[in-house]
């Protein structure tokens, strides 16, 4: 402890002895026990212990007459409370929890913790006895604030005494604000008797079983709140708003009448919230999973609440989960067969965890029929494990959380559990609106034409960019053509031409080089433990799918074109292996795949044109991975510009032998052959790759004319999407014929960008939102648009 620390306390203390007639009489020579046992048995006059104060053990002796309070101020001065004032004074060793002293908590929820304090002390002592506070009331509100927590408590404020000592020296005596002061509180009115409490009780007609349910919400928002970054200790207050919140509407009306008192009673033991807590993760789960015609099979019941709570699962009857899955959670089994081992992150068990999700990789390969998920309370705690640091300690697993699985359990089944709102409202607040544009540099893995000819205009660049994790379809980065050393190398060389000519030199010079940064939609994305192609294999139930996630990807893929006469695309190809880059990104608005379903989509067709197909991958990515029916159709000029021989087949990770870029790509990410369509300009026939696909799915000719012709050959068409990118002409074709054949389509527009992020307006095409004209930017307002709000006549 440090001196000043000391000094200040005997400062205090004294002071508090002296400072009024009242004080010094109940403060005069203390004898201290060492244990609550030897205060309720000796004549001491005092005990110390170390313990959050609402989980303080109130002795049994009845003559408690003055307690003395000094919790942290509501200007949240970053010391140590009075605890470990007296422990060091006293020459006792605490363990110090940072984390425990709530420095972050806001002035209100310090204040309600502070009423919470002071009802304890009034429920457990004789109305007689007498409170000193010391408190410090700087920032404005915050005595009014506290006024009101100590009326609240049933105390009256009965005379201060100021405080003239700082804890941190720095302040001179003339410094000194009287708003720092100790104050003396008694009891304003009586509490009530034992017997008038149970008449209190019993008039709120509150049956067992309201009361067992009631317990059951209050522990698990205890457990919630305690997970969460800022709610270490949450506060009385704040777990009757979250109970509030999970509680059917009809015992809402009881719930305010539950004394604060039984509510803290019910949270004491942490375990029992965790129980709870996990008996809701569990519920939430099996009625996700039983609309895919999963069951819960096997639990781990002592980790599980065991009170009569209808309609959440009591899983008391199942059997221990054994084998692969011996000491999870529980385990749910599909119709296929396929199981699905749960556990909820627990730090005391993380070894145990780490273990299981090993012993799953171990027995299951990449089959895909074991999956295991690691369930979240907190979504800053579930963002955490899925960056690529953490990879290793849940290898190949999946993450959820609650507030996203309580938000899935409203959209299935909103007449019974619509009422659940605070974790719904928290699940859609983070996440994918969370994500912020970031400047960065990216590793270059590979760079390299995608067939070996000479002439190949078509390029993969794969890099390394964490940065980029929160990037979903559609989305793209602004990225340098030239490497970070050779950018370098160039401005120095026009600085100089600056510094000798004229400012013009500088433009001159800089014309063979690109300035700006060229914009690329994302092709491709890899994560860590799931080897590429693993989408062939998983299938995520369909219902869990928009709220699953993998790790976050590090590693993303550009599929360019190199333009004739480009600056830029040219110098592209001149990156290496291991050079760097900068990037921007992710840029353009991110659509939120996983809850298309919610919208009707069952199916969606990727309709592209070149190089437009390349964005259209990404997007056939993210939609198998949350399961919908995708179906792509390619149009390139001539089947050769696709082919790459099968030398370049390691580089891009694919099965060696001759192969088609696009096609490979879509049987990677699971596609069948029966759903990939390509049409060529001109027609290469016997050469192209029409051994592999069936003949009815190539045509020679425009990719439009072969999706109208398959549209005639089916009878129904709900629920389905066209998504479309490619040149203008196949863009208007495609909206004929999705007027025609009444389909929604959503188009990804390319435009010349300079700035990627909204500034420089050289982006900008024609919109109309009901009948008049918009101008939307496409970095920023897209690049994906609803077709029916683009202009077409303007556009
Ligand atoms: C959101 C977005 C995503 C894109 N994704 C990809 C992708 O995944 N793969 C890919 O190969 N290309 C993509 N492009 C196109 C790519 O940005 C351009 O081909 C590239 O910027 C050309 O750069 P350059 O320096 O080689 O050409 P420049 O020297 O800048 O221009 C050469 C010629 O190309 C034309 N041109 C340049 N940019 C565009 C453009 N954006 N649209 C139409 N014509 C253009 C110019 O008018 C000029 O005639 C995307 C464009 C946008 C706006
Ligand atoms: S590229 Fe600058 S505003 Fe869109």
């Amino acid at each position: 402890m440090e001196k000043n620390v000391w000094k200040t306390f005997e400062m205090r203390f004294k002071r508090a002895l002296s400072c009024k007639g009242k004080l010094n009489s109940m403060l005069g020579a203390v004898r201290i026990s060492d244990s609550l046992e030897r205060f309720e048995t000796s004549s001491d006059n005092a005990y110390l212990h170390q313990v959050d104060f609402l989980r303080f053990p109130f002795p049994g002796k009845p003559r408690v007459t003055h307690v003395f309070l000094d919790p942290p101020y509501t200007d949240d001065v970053d010391y140590m409370g009075f605890s470990e004032f007296w422990g060091s004074w006293l020459g006792m060793r605490f363990p110090i929890q940072l984390g425990r002293h709530p420095g972050t908590l806001s002035m209100e929820d310090n204040t309600a913790r502070i009423q919470e304090l002071l009802e304890r002390v009034r429920e457990n002592t004789r109305p007689s006895c007498r409170v000193i506070l010391a408190y410090g009331c700087k920032r404005p509100n915050a005595r009014q604030l506290i006024e009101k927590a100590i009326m609240g408590a049933g105390y009256q404020i009965q005379d201060t005494s100021p405080i003239f000592s700082d804890n941190s020296q720095k302040r001179k005596a003339h410094e000194f604000t009287l708003t720092d002061r100790y104050l003396l509180l008694t009891a304003h009115t009586p509490r009530p008797t034992t017997a008038e409490k149970e008449v209190e009780l019993n008039a709120l007609d509150i049956s067992a079983s309201e009361r067992t349910e009631l317990k059951f919400f209050v522990r698990i928002s205890a457990y919630w709140l305690s997970c969460s970054h800022t709610q270490k200790l949450p506060s009385l207050e704040r777990i009757r708003e979250t109970a509030n919140d999970l509680i059917r509407p009809s015992l809402r009306e009881k719930f305010p009448a539950i004394m604060r008192g039984e509510i803290r009673e019910w949270t004491l033991d942490n375990q029992a919230n965790r129980k709870a807590y996990n008996r809701l993760c569990l519920s939430f789960l099996h009625l996700i999973l039983s609309k895919d015609g999963f069951t819960i099979v096997s639990a781990e019941n002592s980790h599980f609440d065991d009170s009569e709570v209808p309609g959440y699962c009591d899983v008391r009857h199942l059997p221990r989960p054994t084998g692969v899955a011996a000491r999870a959670d529980f385990v749910a089994a599909g119709n296929n067969h396929q199981r699905i081992v749960f556990c909820f992150l627990n730090k005391e068990r993380e070894h145990t965890l780490k273990q299981i999700a090993n012993r799953v990789i171990e027995s299951d390969g990449d089959d895909f029929r074991i999956m295991h998920f690691l369930v979240f309370a907190d979504h800053q705690d579930m963002i955490k494990h899925r960056q690529v640091e953490f990879v290793e300690y849940w290898p190949r697993g999946f993450f959820l959380c609650l507030g996203e699985l309580a938000g899935r359990v409203v959209e299935l089944y909103g007449d019974v559990y619509g009422h659940l709102r605070l974790f719904v409202q928290k699940a859609t607040a983070g996440f994918r609106v969370e994500q912020k544009i970031n400047h960065f540099t990216a590793e270059v893995l590979s760079n390299k034409p995608v067939t070996g000819d000479k002439n190949c205009k078509h390029f993969k660049i794969k890099f390394e960019a964490p940065e980029l994790k929160y990037v979903v379809p559609g989305q793209f980065v602004m990225t340098d053509t030239l490497s970070v050393v050779e950018r370098k190398r160039i401005e120095k060389r026009t600085s100089f031409c600056v510094e000798e000519h004229a400012s013009y030199a500088k433009i001159a010079n800089l014309t063979p080089h690109s300035f700006l940064k060229r914009p690329f939609s994302i092709h491709r994305v890899f994560c860590d433990y799931f080897k590429f192609g693993y989408l062939k294999n998983v299938s995520l139930p369909p219902n869990l799918a928009p709220v699953a996630h993998t790790v976050f990807p590090s590693r993303f893929e550009i599929f360019y074109q190199v333009i004739e006469n480009g600056v830029g695309t040219n110098e592209l190809t001149k990156v290496k292996q291991g050079e760097k880059i900068e990037m921007l990104g992710p840029l353009g608005k991110s659509s939120d795949l996983a809850h298309w379903r919610a919208q009707d989509i069952r199916e969606v067709h990727l309709v592209g044109g070149g190089v437009g197909m390349a964005p259209l991958v990404f997007f056939g990515q993210g939609l198998k991975y949350y399961s919908f029916r995708v179906k792509a159709f390619i149009g390139v000029d001539r089947i050769e510009t696709l082919l790459y021989s099968a030398r370049f087949a390691p580089t891009f990770s694919e099965d060696p032998g001759n192969a088609y870029v696009y096609i490979e790509n879509l049987l990677s990410i699971g596609f069948v052959l029966s759903d990939i369509y390509v049409s060529t300009e001109i027609s290469t026939k016997p050469s192209m790759p029409f051994r592999r696909l069936p003949e009815k799915n190539c045509h020679v000719g425009f990719v439009t004319e072969q999706y109208r012709s398959y549209l005639d050959s089916r009878e129904n068409l709900d629920g389905v999407l066209v998504i479309a990118c490619g040149p203008e002409p196949m863009l208007r074709a495609m909206r004929g014929i999705t007027l025609e054949y009444d389909i929604p389509m959503k188009v990804l527009l390319e435009k010349r960008m300079a700035c990627g992020i909204g500034v420089c307006m050289s982006c900008v095409c024609t919109t109309k939102k009901n009948s008049s004209t918009e101008y939307s930017r496409v970095c920023t307002d897209g690049p994906l648009f609803d077709a029916k709000h683009i202009d077409w006549d303007q556009t």
